[in-house]
């Protein structure tokens, strides 16, 4: 699509929300609704974005960052009057194609703007607008149609009763041949119920200077969905969920029941995997074959392997690998990599770790910064000491190596190949390989302690 571009008109304040944050940063499947529209966008390969911005503009301008440009529409005069800020930006498009989405629509959808893109310069037109047949056209612009031609569009508060009985409706999606579109444009009028710049006039001007209007019908009457409020935003993040799990279901994964089942679109998850309920799977996450994600877990921007046990517990920017079983009750923090067939058992914590192959961390236990080998048993408790309130400090632990239960290892200290530590030691020396390190009182009985201590205490039994 040679020198074509899109404005997306985001700058409405969606006071209804009741939201410090402009509407279009309201999420969807923990997405900003802008971020899906962008995402359609840049998927049909319209990747020259001007976002028009208002309500929020700095909150706006600071999600897009360099991504794309912006410019602000100071007053909320109307759809039109937004377009129309992005007039020198459009301008240095002359020649081509514009599309213009609403980014507050977030099911816009890739296939749609091609398809109708197809449409609009097969026909030739000047403007082709997306529209949608709806069950429930209240609030919409209703589409004034003589044939298959496209005559105008008339908002709900200016419509007559016929006119409200008309069910398809403006999804708010466009595209303009920009030269004809800008030849226009200095006629548009608040002449209307709202006071406002339609931009939707911009049909009958076209029209009037004796260009071509025409109109997609879009396949799925989600296109034109958005959210006015919270029970809007709601309903949005259910069909998306629902969606989303439609996909894995065609692929092969296996869902006993989808009761608090979050997943992000972008989320891969291999064949005969379950996903239990309350699970939610988010940035770029990939699941293999044959595991099992839940009851009650969450796993964002990390890799989970084949045969894998996910147990009710949250795993960050990390990689686990093949026949692990994790949880339940485990925290899996950013950069640790657990390989294949490792345990790591309830109320246990990783973080920026390596677990190598079959090593067991069964029980209450914190691994932090430390880099241990293969085949290592961690007793109940072990506490890696990584932070000395200035620095962190990594702990290495060799191959076959056995931590007693309650060990504390005060980093940075090294535990050699097939050592071990004894229960309750603070180890802070390191451990040559198959010695015992020891680092605790002996224990002394005091005989007869407890005759003397009974005079002053009184026993019930
Ligand atoms: C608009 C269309 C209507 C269509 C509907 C689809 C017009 C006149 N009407 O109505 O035909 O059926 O969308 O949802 O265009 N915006 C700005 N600046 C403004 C006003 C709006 O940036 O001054 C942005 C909003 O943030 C939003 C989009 O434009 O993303 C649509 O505005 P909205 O007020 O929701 O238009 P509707 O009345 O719904
Ligand atoms: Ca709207």
């Amino acid at each position: 699509m040679v020198n074509n571009c899109a404005v997306i008109l985001a700058a409405g304040d969606g006071k209804r929300m009741k939201s410090e944050k402009p509407k279009v940063l309201c999420e969807v499947l923990f997405q900003p609704m802008l971020g899906w529209v962008l995402k359609a966008c840049r998927q049909a390969q319209t990747d020259d974005i001007c976002v028009v911005t208002g309500k929020g503009a700095e909150q706006v301008e600071a999600y897009l960052g360099e991504s794309c440009q912006t410019v602000r529409q100071e007053e909320r005069l109307g759809t039109g009057h937004a377009l129309m800020q992005a007039e020198t930006f459009i301008r240095a498009h002359a020649g081509g194609h514009l599309l213009v989405l609403c980014g507050d629509a977030p099911f816009v959808d890739a296939d749609t703007i091609r398809a109708a893109y197809q449409l609009h310069i097969a026909q030739d037109n000047a403007v082709t607008v997306i529209t949608a047949e709806v069950g429930q056209p209240k609030g919409y612009g209703r589409m004034l149609r003589e044939g298959e031609r496209i005559v105008g569009i008339v908002e709900e508060k200016d419509a007559t009763e016929e006119q409200k009985q008309i069910r398809e409706i403006n999804s708010g999606a466009y595209w303009f041949r920009i030269d004809d579109m800008l030849a226009v444009a200095g006629g548009l009028t608040n002449d209307n119920s709202q006071r406002e710049y339609y931009l939707t006039q911009l049909v009958p001007l076209l029209l009037a200077a004796g260009k071509k209007a025409g109109g997609y019908r879009a396949d799925s009457e989600d296109v034109v969905l958005g959210a006015n409020d919270r029970a809007g935003l709601l309903t949005l993040n259910r069909i998306a969920a629902e969606r989303v799990i439609e996909k894995h279901l065609a692929n092969g994964v296996e869902f006993l029941s989808t009761d608090g089942v979050l997943i992000m679109p972008e989320v891969e998850i291999g064949p005969e995997t379950t996903i239990l309920p309350g699970t939610i799977l988010k940035g770029k996450t990939v699941i293999g074959k044959g595991s099992t994600i839940g009851p009650n877990s969450l796993v964002e921007n990390s890799t989970i392997g084949d045969d894998t046990v996910f147990n009710a517990s949250q795993c960050y920017q990390s990689v686990i690998h093949d026949h692990v079983k994790i949880g339940p009750f485990c925290h899996i923090r950013p950069n640790s990599k657990v390989m294949d067939h490792v345990k790591i058992g309830d109320f246990v914590e990783v973080k920026n770790s390596t677990i190598g192959e079959y090593t067991a961390v069964s029980h209450l236990t914190y691994v932090g910064d430390s880099d241990v080998g293969k085949n290592v048993n961690f007793g109940c408790g072990v506490v890696t000491v990584n932070y000395d309130g200035v620095n962190k400090h990594r702990c290495v632990i060799e191959d076959n190596a056995f931590i007693g239960c309650n060990t504390n290892l005060v980093a940075p200290v090294h535990i050699g190949n097939s050592a071990y530590t004894g229960a309750g030691s603070t180890i802070t020396k390191d451990v040559p390989a198959d010695a015992l390190g020891i680092a605790r009182a002996r224990q002394s009985n005091l005989e007869g302690f407890a005759a003397k201590k009974l005079e002053g205490r009184k026993r019930k039994l």
